[in-house]
């Protein structure tokens, strides 16, 4: 695997993948996009892997949006095949059977936004922003923020996002329940990514998988969320993992997971 705009960096069973282009703000060009998808897959190879954290070089940018320079020319059909390809890559981001933690230290507009949005939780620094601004160009997000943004601060507050164009601080987008946590920099929302990464690892990780799957399955057009729950649930009772948290709570000690 070779990756261009992205490090890579593996480190007792955390990745942590930094987007690098702080030149740009970090903007999605195309080869910014294919590392992505590149890294994401070979992640779900990585045996015993806790959990991902994405981040952006650089002081001023998680990603700045999509890179509006490789817009130029397109076709309508170009144009919906880039929205696709985005869409499958952040879709299987979102759907990493181990967390994935967007660290947002700086600008989240647009397909920066989406890309946190596509993560299970969002870790802030204070000069983090947020927005979808698309509307300034004449276009719409294309990387799922119409949709995301909406299931996670509600029809009213999303809708004003997108029409306005309006940016809100790290702060308002924890108000809003858009980020997890707030830090006071990136060294210790760093802390904070690793310690929620090693805490969920310390679960049983058929279990976490299917907390994810279920969860995202609520989202689902034409899923039913209470089926895919009761399915998943029946389904872990095939792994030892349910034999191990059972049997460890009875005799009184701590699970040990990372054994399977
Ligand atoms: N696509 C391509 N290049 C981008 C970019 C993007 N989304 N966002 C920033 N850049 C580039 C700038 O063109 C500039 O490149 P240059 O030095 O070669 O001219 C560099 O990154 C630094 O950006 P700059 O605008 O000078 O920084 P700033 O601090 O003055 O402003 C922003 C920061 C984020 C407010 C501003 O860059 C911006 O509005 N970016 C676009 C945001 C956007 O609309 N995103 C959605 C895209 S669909």
């Amino acid at each position: 695997m070779e990756l261009k705009n992205l490090l890579w960096s593996l480190e007792d069973g955390i990745l942590t993948l930094t987007i690098n282009r702080p030149d740009k703000l970090n903007a999605l060009n195309e080869q910014t996009i294919l590392d992505l998808k590149s890294a994401f897959e070979n992640a779900k190879t990585i045996s015993h892997l806790k959990g991902v954290i994405l981040t952006g070089a650089g002081e001023k940018a998680f990603v700045a949006g999509a890179d509006i320079s490789e817009f130029v020319g397109n076709t309508p059909e170009q144009a919906k095949a880039l929205a696709q390809r985005g869409h499958d890559i952040f879709n299987s981001i979102e759907s990493m059977p181990v967390p994935v933690i967007a660290l947002v230290n700086g600008f989240a507009l647009g397909g920066g936004c989406e890309l946190a949005m596509a993560c299970h939780l969002r870790i802030a620094t204070p000069n983090a922003k947020f927005g979808q601004p698309e509307v300034n160009l004449g276009i719409i997000a294309g990387y799922g923020g119409t949709q995301r943004l909406t299931q996670y601060i509600g029809k009213a507050r999303s809708l004003e996002m997108h029409l306005t164009a309006d940016v809100i601080d790290a702060e308002k987008a924890h108000q809003f329940g858009l980020v997890n946590y707030v830090e006071m920099d990136k060294a210790t929302a760093m802390e904070k990514a690793v310690y929620l990464i090693n805490k969920i690892g310390s679960k049983g990780p058929l279990a976490v998988s299917k907390v994810i799957e279920v969860i995202n399955d609520y989202f689902k057009d034409g899923v039913d969320g209470f089926a895919s729950e009761v399915n998943a649930f029946g389904e872990l009772f095939n792994s030892p993992e349910v034999k191990e948290g059972v049997e460890a709570f009875l005799e009184k000690r701590k699970a040990d997971f990372r054994k399977f």
